[in-house]
């Protein structure tokens, strides 16, 4: 969604807010704005640019302002189009103050028309614009006896929807107001200085000790202090927190774009997921033990229910898999925002799942709420620590892939995935379906995952000079059986989203039952094949396609050979365990994504009409 950042302290505000949007980017890059309170002058310097943030650097290289308060944002629109009007900060009729914001204000209508009432005129037509003028209002209301603070807190009752906004005024030079409720918001505390941040790569430059702000709550940034308050305006008292990444993991280290250094971390990041639940007793046998799901109780639930949205949810539904195939326990599978709306069944005994690398997707929240007031209790599998998600849900395990960024998941798709292998290995093991030497060759099979993902990289050119000759491909269409047909989606999803070619996913016997309508010799049909017993199978269904004028690819297993006459080029996975192939076969189908991409032309961290995290419905 959008980015909102602030800086309060004694270095020029500019360049701090300005490195803080580069890293809150990934939100929303339709415009950029700053507002800074000058010195001297003590007036407010705004500056917006429809465009990616270069647009807005332009400007301020410029003129730079002098001034060491400032709030930032980073817009992905939601109300009005693109453009230097409709680009954050907004400002009131007098200039003197300004916000930002990351939300919806669902009743921006009615408060508009009250306050066009009351002769305001409106400069945007965003939603957000009635935020700063509620605050002006009421800061006039009570001739600002209740300071910037009395205002926003009084404006913000007014207001129904998400908001994470920061509000500066001239008038207070030493404060920056700060508020969330449905869209996350960080305070990091800093020597002398303060921030706030949408997210926290966006803080590492500057510190690691954050406050996080919690549902409802404002805050004053001072330059030496931060305050927290309820929405009645009581303090808080609200305990530090340490964010252990680096600033290093959220830089791109060499690599030309996020994603390829994303891509390129799954090994590690797939072993950091691994190695804290891997437990060796003295006689080398392996154990799988979730610290953190200390009391959660797994074995007992009767049901598992999984929600989750996009990338996510294709991880939701290979956890049905590996539930349901290890562990023998029923597994329903939801897309957040329909489980949300379609007044779900929920039993004693139901266990759920919610997924979402950035643990702040609404519907994937809403999806949540909704789980723990029929009394489920929720497991979160979040990327974020510290996240909405991870605060509210029951138990929280962590997926530990490091700072995600390019707006197409990749490595917290596979941490994920990891996650979920684990989880559905020990819960096997509990309810006494997988038994000892069986458990011990499985474990050991996920403990080589890192490497065999090092080996397919290792091998990357070759998906390189692959997607060189078939980037241009009017369609692509991806299929499978089993948990081949779920990591077909989630490349359909991968490629759509980055290379914008038509691209789907289908399970392999349903191809002739009305896709094969769509084939036609501009068709590239790409088959993953790891099922072993259905090998036949996805032979005819590469020849159905290819009679009919397409290129085939297929994804399989080292070695293997069942597909050299059918199909006109195979990519090769090291071999494991069935259940575990999606933790290998994804990664060819990520970087043919990203390298279709790159030679279209488009930025794969920041694709059209996306945004890495969803903040709003
Ligand atoms: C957005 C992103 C997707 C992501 C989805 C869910 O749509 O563009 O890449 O999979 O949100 O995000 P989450 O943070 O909940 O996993």
């Amino acid at each position: 969604m959008c980015g909102i950042t602030g800086y309060i302290g004694g270095r020029q505000a500019a360049p701090v807010l300005l490195g803080a949007l580069e890293k809150l980017e990934y939100r929303g890059y339709d415009s950029a704005g700053v507002a800074i309170l000058e010195e001297p002058g003590g007036r407010l310097f705004v500056r917006k640019a429809e465009g990616r943030l270069q647009a807005l650097a332009g400007l301020l290289a410029r003129e730079t302002p002098r001034g060491a308060l400032g709030i930032g944002h980073t817009r992905w629109a939601t109300h009005g189009e693109p453009s230097d009007d409709n680009a954050h900060p907004h400002t009131d009729l007098s200039g003197k103050i300004a916000v930002v914001h990351n939300g919806i204000i669902e009743n921006y209508a009615p408060l508009k028309e009250w306050l066009q009432a009351r002769n305001v005129v409106f400069k945007s037509d965003t939603d957000t614009e009635v935020i700063v003028h509620l605050v002006d209002y009421y800061h006039r209301e009570d001739a600002g006896r209740s300071g910037i603070f009395g205002a926003v807190k009084k404006a913000l009752r007014r207001l129904e929807g998400s908001y994470a906004l920061a509000v500066i005024s001239s008038d207070f030079p030493d404060r920056i107001i700060a508020a969330r409720k449905d869209s996350p918001l960080i305070i990091g505390l800093g020597q002398g200085e303060n921030l706030l941040a949408s997210d926290a790569p966006a803080l590492l430059a500057h510190t690691k000790t954050v406050l996080y702000l919690e549902e409802r709550e404002l805050a004053a940034l001072y330059r030496d202090h931060a305050d927290v308050f309820n929405e009645d305006g009581e303090r808080i008292i609200r305990r530090p927190e340490t964010i252990e990444w680096d600033n290093e993991s959220a830089e791109k280290g060499g690599f030309a774009h996020f994603m390829l250094k994303e891509i390129n971390e799954q090994p590690r990041a797939l072993g950091n997921t691994l190695r804290p639940r891997l437990k060796q007793a003295a006689d080398g046998a392996l154990d799988i033990h979730f610290d953190e799901l200390a009391g959660a109780a797994l074995a007992e639930a009767k049901r598992i229910v999984i929600t989750a949205c996009g990338t996510a949810y294709h991880a939701g539904l290979l956890g049905k898999f590996l539930f349901e195939g290890l562990a023998r326990i029923p597994v329903e599978v939801d897309i957040a925002s329909e489980y949300r709306y379609r007044n779900p069944l929920s039993a004693p005994g139901d266990l759920f799942i919610v997924i979402s690398q950035s643990g702040e997707t609404a519907d994937t929240l809403a999806a949540m709420r909704l789980a723990k007031k029929a009394g489920g209790r929720v497991i979160a599998l979040t990327n974020v620590i510290g996240s909405t998600l991870a605060r509210e849900a029951d138990f929280t395990v962590n997926t530990l892939a490091g700072p995600e960024l390019a707006v197409a998941s990749t490595k917290a798709f596979t941490s994920q995935l990891m996650c979920l292998c684990l989880l559905a290995l020990s819960l096997g093991r509990d309810r006494g379906r997988i038994k000892g030497g069986e458990f011990q060759r499985l474990v050991r099979a996920l403990q080589r995952i890192p490497d065999q993902a090092g080996d397919i990289l290792a091998k990357q050119e070759t998906v390189q000079k692959f997607a060189a000759r078939h980037f241009n491909k009017n369609k692509v269409f991806f299929m499978g059986r089993q948990a081949d047909y779920c990591v077909s989606m989630e490349s359909a999803l991968k490629l759509k989203e980055i290379s914008y070619t038509h691209s789907e996913a289908f399970a392999a016997g349903e191809l002739k039952h009305g896709p094969i309508a769509l084939v036609d010799p501009g068709t590239l049909v790409a088959a993953f094949a790891t099922q072993d017993a259905l090998f036949d199978k996805i032979v005819s269904n590469i020849r159905e396609a290819t009679a009919r004028g397409a290129k085939a690819l297929v994804i399989t297993w080292e070695g293997e050979r069942a597909f050299n006459a059918a199909a006109d080029e195979v990519f090769f996975i090291p071999k494991t365990e069935t259940p575990f192939s999606p933790l290998l076969s994804i990664i060819p189908a990520q970087l043919f994504a990203y390298y279709c991409a790159v030679q279209k032309g488009n930025d794969p961290d920041k694709p059209r009409n996306l945004a890495k995290s969803v903040t709003v419905e």
